[in-house]
C-alpha cells in the first residue's frame, strides 16, 4: 500500500533497509548534504525530508521523524510496514536529568521508560518500559568504540510534554525510574519495532541539562551532533 498517507515514494527500493531518523527535517538534509553520496530525495510531504544515498559505499536512508511520539509513530510505522524497512535508528537531542551526562555527551538508550499511552493504545502493551534491539545496540557500541567516541548506555525517558508545570518532576523520574535524560520519541519507535518484528535503536546527544541548567545554541548543536551521526552512519549496509 504505497505511497502512504505521509510518504510519497512509489518504489520500496527508493528507501534503504536502514533509516536514520533525526527529529528535524533540516538535520536530515544536513546529513544527506554532508555525509552521503549519490543522494536521491524520496520524500518531501509536509517538508518531512527523506533521502537515500551511500556512506563509504554502503547504502543508507535518512528521514525526519518530526517531534513527539504521535509523529515518529506515524513515520516509523509506514517505513517498517509499507516500505519494508528493517532498522530505524533515531538520532536526536535530549535533556539531561543528572550532572553525570554533560552537554554534547552521546547516550545510547538501552531501554526507555514512559508514562505515555502510545504503546497501550497502539497495541495493548501494558508495561512502561521497552528495550531497544540488542543486535543494533551491539553494533552501535562497536562502531562508537572503533571511532573512539565515548558513549553512555542508559535508560532514558520519553515524554509527551516538553513544558511541564512542575519542572522538578524530572528529579522523581530520575530517582524512581533511573532515566538519565529525556526526549520525546523513542518509546513509540521501540514499540512499533516490537509489534512489527523490526529493529530499533536510539542515539542521543545531550543538548541541555535540567539539573545544571546548561543549554546549547542551535549552531553549536549542529557541529556537536556529528559524533552521534558518524556512529549511526556506520550502520549503512
Ligand atoms: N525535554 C524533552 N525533549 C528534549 C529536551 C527536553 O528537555 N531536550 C532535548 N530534547
Amino acid at each position: 500500500m504505497i505511497p502512504t498517507a505521509h510518504i510519497e515514494s512509489k518504489n520500496k527500493e527508493d528507501i534503504a533497509k536502514t533509516v536514520l531518523m533525526p527529529g528535524d527535517p533540516l538535520r536530515a538534509k544536513f546529513i544527506a548534504d554532508t555525509f552521503l553520496e549519490d543522494v536521491k530525495q524520496f520524500n518531501s510531504v509536509r517538508n518531512v525530508l527523506g533521502y537515500t544515498g551511500t556512506y563509504k559505499g554502503r547504502r543508507i536512508s535518512v528521514m525526519a521523524s518530526g517531534m513527539g511520539m504521535p509523529s515518529i509513530g506515524i513515520y516509523s510505522y509506514e517505513l517498517y510496514k509499507f516500505y519494508d524497512v528493517e532498522n530505524i535508528i533515531r538520532i536526536g537531542s535530549c535533556g539531561g536529568y543528572t550532572p553525570d551526562v554533560k552537554l554534547y555527551d552521546v547516550i545510547l538508550a538501552k531501554d526507555v521508560w514512559s508514562e505515555s499511552s502510545y504503546a497501550k493504545v497502539q497495541g495493548g502493551y501494558e508495561s512502561e518500559v521497552i528495550e531497544g534491539t540488542k543486535a543494533l545496540n551491539e553494533s552501535l557500541v562497536k562502531h562508537a568504540k572503533e571511532l573512539g567516541i565515548p558513549m553512555h548506555i542508559e535508560r532514558i525517558h520519553s515524554s509527551d510534554v516538553f513544558y511541564r508545570e512542575n519542572f522538578d518532576e524530572y528529579k522523581e523520574i530520575y530517582e524512581k525510574h533511573g532515566c538519565v535524560a529525556v526526549e520525546m520519541e523513542a518509546f513509540a519507535l521501540f514499540h512499533n519495532a516490537k509489534v512489527l518484528g523490526k529493529n530499533a535503536a536510539c542515539l542521543l546527544t545531550v543538548s541541555d541539562n535540567l539539573a545544571t541548567k546548561e543549554v546549547t545554541s542551535s549552531e553549536e548543536r549542529q557541529n556537536a551532533f556529528t559524533n552521534m551521526m558518524k556512529i549511526a552512519l556506520e550502520m549503512a549496509e
